[in-house]
């Protein structure tokens, strides 16, 4: 295989400029992440210890193999919201007694780990992930249910979770509940719906209706632990599997019925022994642009994380503002689209259609890396059809059944975030680098697009114009929609998997590899492959 060959250099003052751009950010990042950690704060989470309980994160780290890696998903969820960053829950694929595996846990440190919109949000993305990619899911449970004030934008998605628990059974993936303390009305039937049910003895709190909703409803006076408690499930209502002593008895459990599923994964297995990059991840902190609006040539980002530098390219003379190519990461073999210099033109969407037609006919996964403003506008290449040809590649990428992996390296900006395989094309899992962008269109550009249109508006009526009014409205929007194309504003929302540090990107796309890896991993057939 061609090896990829760096012409950056590390001594140039863009370099070091770049690179103290994204430590800058790296920051930022950092500190959102530490918040989530923090969860409800140290009162809280004191409370919670005096109570003879685990955090939550402590409650994972028990449960995961030692020294094995946790993918943690949507981990600034709610952030800039009035609800706390992480949104009350972790998420995430770690290895539990060998198998990967979706871990679900409630952070009871934040309003009992009771679940708001974004929770919501995060926990359907979760289970959708372990339904695409065949992942077992155990749920770690301690919550106060719905968060109540805001119960009208809940109430009726939150059904689609017990949905997703039962169909995840239906399709022989394994769900575990582990109770460590409230699982109370519709929260009881996490336990209920799951595989396997693990109780805490007098932790444990799984009822439809607690004491007081029982008295109110029917008069009688009843306690927890007649209720829900893990004796009463596990020797009268059957509802609990196994009856845990204490939560570390209750991980113990967890484990074993993990190690008893007699797992397998259905794709093929990596090529062993992989070679490292030949150049360091460390650098790609001085490859990103701190300006957006300059490229980087993405062959400098393979170059520092596919196997050995070792990038067959694809058509490299043609469609050049879109790198295509085959390589291995981690053993996996792997097609990559990469953005260069952000436009899309006609040739690049039939290169990129080829490309992904090529890749369904060799069961060989895909992986988007997103700098792009989208598909070029203007008179000649609307005549040159520019539609059909965008379409295309969309037509490509919505049907074509490898997984895909998408990262928003800076910018993903109008249709060139759906031909580079964004949210809506069901990407398998996606990550963003925390200096990235994401809108229908720049700031500026929008702002302008909205002047122009107003100015033509007051036109045809024949309106006077307000010039003064038009500068402060097309700068307040600017500031806004420069607001909501943050990557932190935009991974709050759900609309990615969560914020990745770029060097970290090798080692996340092999994660991501080895996940998707659990399910069969097999090309759309049917047509021969179209040249464009
Ligand atoms: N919605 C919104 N806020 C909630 C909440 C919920 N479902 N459950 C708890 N909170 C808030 C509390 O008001 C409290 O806020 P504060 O500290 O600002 O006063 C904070 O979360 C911690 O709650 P607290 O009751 O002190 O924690 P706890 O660990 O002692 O008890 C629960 C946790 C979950 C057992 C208890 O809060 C509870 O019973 N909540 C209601 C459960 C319920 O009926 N949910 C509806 C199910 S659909």
């Amino acid at each position: 295989m061609p090896v990829l060959r760096s012409l950056v250099d590390t001594s140039s003052e863009t370099y070091q400029a770049n690179r103290a751009a994204q430590l800058a950010v790296l920051d930022q990042l950092t500190e959102q992440l530490e918040l989530a950690i923090a969860g409800g704060g140290e009162r809280y989470t004191q409370r919670h210890r005096d109570r003879g309980k685990l955090p939550v994160r402590e409650r994972l780290e028990l449960l995961l193999d030692p020294d094995s890696p946790f993918l943690e998903l949507s981990a600034l969820a709610a952030w800039g919201t009035e609800f706390t960053v992480g949104a009350t829950v972790v998420t995430g694929i770690g290895v539990v007694s060998g198998v990967e595996c979706v871990v679900i846990g409630h952070d009871p440190t934040v309003r009992g780990g009771a679940m708001n919109p974004y929770s919501l949000k995060k926990t359907l993305r979760a289970l959708e992930i372990a339904r695409v990619n065949r992942l077992p899911v155990i749920n770690l449970v301690e919550s106060g249910g719905a968060d109540l004030p805001t119960q009208a934008e809940l109430f009726v998605p939150a059904g689609r979770i017990f949905h997703e628990l039962t169909e995840l059974s239906a399709m022989a993936i394994p769900t575990i509940a582990l109770v460590f303390g409230n699982s109370t009305a519709g929260g009881a039937y996490v336990p209920g719906m799951c595989d396997y049910a693990v109780l805490v003895d007098r932790q444990a709190k799984v009822f439809l209706g607690g004491p007081p909703l029982v008295k109110m409803a029917t008069g009688e006076d009843a306690d927890d632990e007649a209720l829900g408690g893990a004796e009463m499930h596990s020797r009268v209502s059957g509802l609990s599997d196994h009856f845990a002593a204490d939560e570390h008895d209750a991980i113990r459990i967890g484990r074993e019925i993990m190690a008893r599923i007699n797992w397998r994964k259905l794709g093929p297995a990596p090529a062993l022994d992989p070679t490292p990059p030949r150049y360091d991840p460390e650098e790609i902190l001085g490859i990103v642009s701190a300006d957006i609006k300059v490229p980087f040539d993405p062959r400098e980002i393979l170059a520092r994380t596919v196997d050995g530098s070792e990038f067959d390219e694809y058509k490299p003379l043609y469609g050049t503002s879109l790198v295509t190519g085959w390589a291995q990461v981690h053993g996996y073999p792997v097609g990559v689209l990469a953005n260069h210099r952000g436009v899309l033109f006609s040739e690049e969407a039939k290169k990129a259609s080829e490309f992904i037609l090529l890749a369904n006919q060799t069961d060989t996964p895909l992986i988007f890396l997103q700098n792009t403003t989208g598909y070029m506008v203007g008179t000649e290449y609307e005549q040159g059809g520019i539609i059909k040809d965008g379409a295309k590649m969309i037509n490509a990428v919505t049907n074509s059944a490898v997984p895909h992996l998408t990262i928003n390296m800076a910018s993903s900006f109008g249709a060139g975030n759906y031909g580079m395989s964004g949210r809506a094309y069901d990407p398998r899992l996606m990550f963003a680098w925390p200096g990235a962008k994401l809108a229908v269109m720049g700031a500026a550009q929008l702002a302008g697009v909205l002047s122009i249109v107003g100015r033509a508006s007051a036109a045809s009526t024949g309106r006077p114009f307000d010039e003064e009014a038009d500068k402060k409205r097309t700068a307040a929007i600017e500031a806004q929609i420069e607001a909501e194309s943050h990557a932190f504003y935009v991974t709050a929302r759900l609309y990615d998997d969560g914020i990745i540090d770029p060097r970290d990107t090798r080692t996340v796309l092999g994660m991501s590899l080895s996940a998707v890896h659990s399910n069969t991993v097999a090309g759309r057939r049917g047509f021969g492959v179209f040249r464009m």
